[in-house]
């Protein structure tokens, strides 16, 4: 336990371990003893997207009742963006906020879900739509937990690396599943740097959405589907209509498209996807629900070049649909 850590648990009044039912068997006895906690009241959640929701919140939140959790409680959340979120959700509202550390143990979740302060849950059919913006503590990151996580994580995890690699720094266009390990403190970094220069996403921040328009609707679709899709896939596919749009509509060098057109069948390397055209319409729909909408009106962002994002881009409908079908026949090779 470091300095700052002892700070924390000196403070505290209970320590409380949320995690899941993949992550509890490997890590949770693990995390006890690393971090001297054996009488921590541990909450295992079930996995995935769809216990993302207010019903798994409120069972953490009865649980803290339950167990007496006074403002000075402390939760540690253990897990991918989907616990970090959920317990960062959960951490911040109860008693108008308790104090949370995340332990990602997912790559998508290094690299971007457990950093930046954004919490939140899915509701009425579309992601993340109740959710705060809150700190954590501190972020323990370790890739030792990579260890146990299946090939599908880390390719999803990789599609958010990417991400970087096309706002913010071209080296890491290079990341692969040989080399991955020794760029997450860097995307860590990354994130931190641009977070701190606008927390409630007034601008800049909006940069990290880049691939998200396309791929939160691409997700929100799926799920209601026999074919779900990790997030960091759907960002995936996100990301390859957004450079689309942004040769179309931004001048973006037609080659940095096609480059990643090559590197798609890597992260995607683990699932066979199955859209169609007949999916394009509820995509749509999905489209025109998603939070980050100016008058209803789907906000981009895009490309002019690698390196330099450009946020709240309006693209026309047509457009959007005719990026979706490119996206959906390149998905299909
Ligand atoms: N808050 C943010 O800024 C932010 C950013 C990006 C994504 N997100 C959210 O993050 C979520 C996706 O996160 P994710 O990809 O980590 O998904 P996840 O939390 O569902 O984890 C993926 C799967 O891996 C399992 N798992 C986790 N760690 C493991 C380990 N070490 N060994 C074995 N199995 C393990 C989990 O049980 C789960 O089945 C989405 O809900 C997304 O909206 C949030």
């Amino acid at each position: 336990m470091n300095v700052k850590q002892k700070q924390i648990y000196d403070k505290t009044s209970k320590v409380f371990i949320l995690t899941d039912e993949n992550v509890a068997p490997f890590w949770l006895p693990e995390i006890e003893y690393w971090l001297n906690c054996k009488n921590a009241v541990e909450i295992v959640i079930k996995a995935g997207e769809q216990h993302k929701n207010l019903q798994t919140v409120q069972r953490i939140w009865r649980t803290l009742m339950k167990q007496h959790a006074d403002r000075n409680a402390l939760l540690i959340n253990l897990g991918g963006g989907v616990v970090t979120d959920l317990g960062g959700f959960a951490a911040s509202t109860y008693k108008r906020g308790i104090k949370f550390i995340n332990i990602p143990t997912t790559l998508l979740a290094m690299v971007d879900a457990a950093i930046g302060g954004k919490t939140g849950i899915d509701f009425g059919g579309g992601k993340n739509q109740i959710g705060t913006f809150a700190e954590a503590e501190e972020v323990i990151i370790d890739p030792v937990f990579l260890e146990t996580l299946p090939q599908r994580e880390i390719c999803s995890g990789l599609a958010e690396m990417l991400k970087y690699g096309f706002i913010a720094d071209s080296n890491l266009l290079n990341v692969n599943l040989e080399n991955y390990q020794q760029y997450i403190t860097h995307c860590g970094e990354i994130k931190h740097e641009i977070v701190m220069q606008d927390l409630a996403e007034k601008g800049l921040r909006k940069v990290l959405n880049f691939g998200h328009t396309l791929g939160h609707a691409i997700e929100s679709h799926c799920l209601t589907t026999d074919y779900p899709l990790l997030h960091g896939e759907a960002v995936a596919l996100g990301m390859l209509g957004a450079l689309w749009l942004s040769v179309r509509q931004c001048g973006l060098d037609e080659k940095v498209l096609q480059d990643f057109e090559s590197q798609l069948p890597m992260l995607l390397s683990e699932v066979e996807i199955s859209l169609s055209e007949s999916d394009i319409e509820p995509i749509l729909g999905y489209l025109v629900h998603d939070k980050k909408n100016k008058d209803e009106k789907p906000q981009f962002v895009l490309l002019e070049a690698v390196g330099k994002p450009v946020w709240d881009v309006e693209i026309e409908p047509n457009l959007v649909k005719s990026s979706l079908q490119y996206l959906i026949k390149v998905s299909n090779r």
